[in-house]
């Protein structure tokens, strides 16, 4: 008879988790008035888009975090490698929330344009919650998770949860649209980054000046029916930014992008979130051809790239 080897390592415990997280547009962003925490009540239709960041959260003693580009052309100087940097805050309140150290080397692998108001650096945090939560096998609910992640800022929510939903309050509270269609987008990174404070401010001084009340926020009903439908060209018409006359004040070139990407083919134009980042929606690839290539010969674009969504929020995508 042989004997039967005893096999018990005990539970698994990860060396590193790799977390991919997508950037963010705002399909339609309604500002309401200035809240008394600062904050603006606003209305949004959320929408990921297939450009990505990585968190690699790996064991270490202590926290630590490094930032690199994904790609040649991701610009990464700007970024902060320590405790300023929203990932680093969410490794912290993690560990704080469920009593463990802090102990996580991040790296954070950057293709989501910086200050580009695609919430690249929510995204990161959202990423490290979920990697950080898998490698130090706390197992938080995602609800949980989430309730985190409105502590770190109005974005992180909706970078965890991924796909088109609305975001109401100041962004934070999210609830799936039910919105099949795949669409397609041609993006144009500006080299200038715009800060959102000032852009939520500039919004405010241009609505006084011209005596105007902040409206309620709300969806308006055309693009939810036309993401229903799934008619690119209405979805086009129905995109909108309360937040953009601001962006295109401040930094006049956004203007002169989104009218060349409108005359080189494409159904829509947009101020992502803040901005200066620019998008455009196409509904084909000659569309999409004609548009990139405007947008490039227009001298004025540090990059330009192909997106296309709704895709999924965070997700671990490697443990080793
Ligand atoms: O929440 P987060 O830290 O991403 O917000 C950054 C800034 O953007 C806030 O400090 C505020 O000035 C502005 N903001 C706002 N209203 C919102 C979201 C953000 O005024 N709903």
């Amino acid at each position: 008879m042989t004997a039967v080897e005893e096999w018990d390592e005990g539970p698994f415990q990860p060396e590193a988790i790799t977390v991919r997280v997508p950037a963010k547009i705002n399909l339609s962003l309604s500002v309401g008035p200035l809240r008394p925490d600062g904050y603006h009540e606003l209305v949004t239709v959320f929408h990921a888009v297939s450009l990505y960041d990585e968190v690699v959260a790996r064991s270490a003693r202590g926290i630590a975090l490094s930032v690199e580009p994904l790609r040649r052309d991701s610009d990464v100087d700007a970024v902060p490698a320590d405790e300023r940097n929203l990932a680093w805050q969410a490794a912290t309140l993690l560990a704080e929330r469920c009593g463990v150290e802090p102990n996580v080397r991040l790296t954070i692998r950057k293709d989501i344009p910086v200050a580009g108001g695609m919430a690249g650096g929510s995204a990161d945090a959202a990423a490290t919650l979920v990697a950080c939560d898998a490698l130090w096998g706390t197992g938080l609910r995602r609800d949980e998770l989430h309730d985190l992640a409105a502590q770190l800022g109005s974005d992180v929510p909706f970078a965890l949860h991924g796909g088109t939903a609305i975001g109401t309050g100041r962004g934070e509270h999210i609830s799936p649209v039910l919105a099949s269609t795949g669409l397609e987008w041609v993006i144009a990174v500006l080299d200038a980054g715009l800060s959102t404070p000032k852009i939520f401010e500039a919004c405010d001084a241009r609505r006084r000046r011209s005596g105007e009340q902040a409206p309620a926020p709300g969806v308006h009903p055309d693009l939810m029916a036309a993401l229903r439908s799934r008619d690119i060209g209405a979805i086009g018409a129905a995109l909108y930014n309360d937040l953009q006359p601001a962006a295109v004040e401040v930094l006049p070139q956004i203007g002169e992008l989104l009218a060349l990407g409108v005359a080189a083919g494409a159904c829509g134009s947009l101020v992502s979130g803040s901005g200066p980042t620019t998008v455009f929606l196409v509904d084909s690839p000659l569309a999409a051809a004609n548009v990139e290539a405007e947008l490039r010969a227009s001298g004025r674009c540090r990059a330009v790239r192909r997106a296309r969504g709704p895709v999924p929020g965070a997700n671990v995508v490697n443990v080793r």
